[in-house]
């Protein structure tokens, strides 16, 4: 099996001020942070350019979404020649925020994919299943259909982090155990052997997102597929050291 370098997103959502940011930055500069792990920050587009300066330059960052062409007449949105120009890497694409509090669908989540990835922005793609879909034991087509959208528009996986967020678990305190998140990796590696390649199933990160805590993430860091994690709340506590710290 090819190796897969741990990974932790902090994804730090609409919160913090310059003020915060700062001291959460000079946090995570001043730790011991494992250095085989990779470790992203996402930042309010607002605030893009000043975690690029704040944060150690062995720490990326990312915005937290994007629009799907380089510029033109849409109030509001940014792109990823803007997030490149603020010295960011990453962007975080398809959060269960923005496909259900914003109305996101595959389809346009698919095209930001394939643009940020045209504009050399490596990119955390985000799929997860609602409570409803879970119950009623969709979870794995709904998971499955959202990697496809995905798949289809990546040329390079060697840029893209696959996160599995189920709805139910961000934000929410209740984490899946480390048994639901290992068998819904598995099966998403599978998907990728079956539908891209033996390579890209091997090579891909797949990490977890919800509810992540300094609590519970060595046991789920301990799971065979799961590669990492995407952090929200705990990401701007001094405890998403221990988190980066999980396999170390
Ligand atoms: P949470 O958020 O860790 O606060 O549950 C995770 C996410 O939304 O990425």
């Amino acid at each position: 099996m090819a190796l897969r370098n741990f990974f932790v997103g902090g994804n730090w959502k609409m919160n913090g001020n310059k003020e915060s940011l700062e001291e959460a930055s000079a946090t995570l500069n001043t730790a011991s942070l494992h250095d085989q792990t990779e470790v992203v920050c996402g930042a309010p587009s607002i605030y893009l350019d000043f975690a690029r300066s704040s944060l150690d330059l062995r720490i990326g960052v990312a915005a937290q979404n994007c629009y799907k062409v380089a510029k033109g007449a849409f109030t509001g949105e940014i792109s990823p020649a803007m997030i490149k120009d603020c010295g960011a890497d990453w962007v975080i694409l398809g959060h269960s925020e923005r496909r259900h509090v914003f109305g996101e669908s595959d389809e346009l989540i698919g095209q930001k994919v394939a643009h940020a990835l045209e504009s050399d922005l490596s990119v955390i793609a985000c799929i997860g299943e609602k409570l409803e879909e879970r119950e009623a034991g969709t979870t794995e087509e709904v998971v499955y259909t959202q990697t496809q959208v995905i798949a289809e528009n990546v040329k390079d996986w060697g840029k893209v982090v696959l996160a599995y967020e189920p709805v139910w678990a961000i934000g929410t305190g209740k984490t899946a155990s480390p048994e639901q998140a290992q068998e819904v990796h598995e099966k998403l590696r599978a998907w990728l052997r079956a539908n891209v390649s033996d390579d890209v199933a091997d090579s891909v990160r797949i990490i977890y997102g919800g509810s992540v805590t300094a609590a519970n993430c060595r046991e789920l860091a301990s799971q065979g597929d799961v590669d990492g994690f995407l952090v929200g709340g705990a990401s701007l506590k001094p405890e998403f050291v221990d988190i980066i710290n999980a396999r170390a």
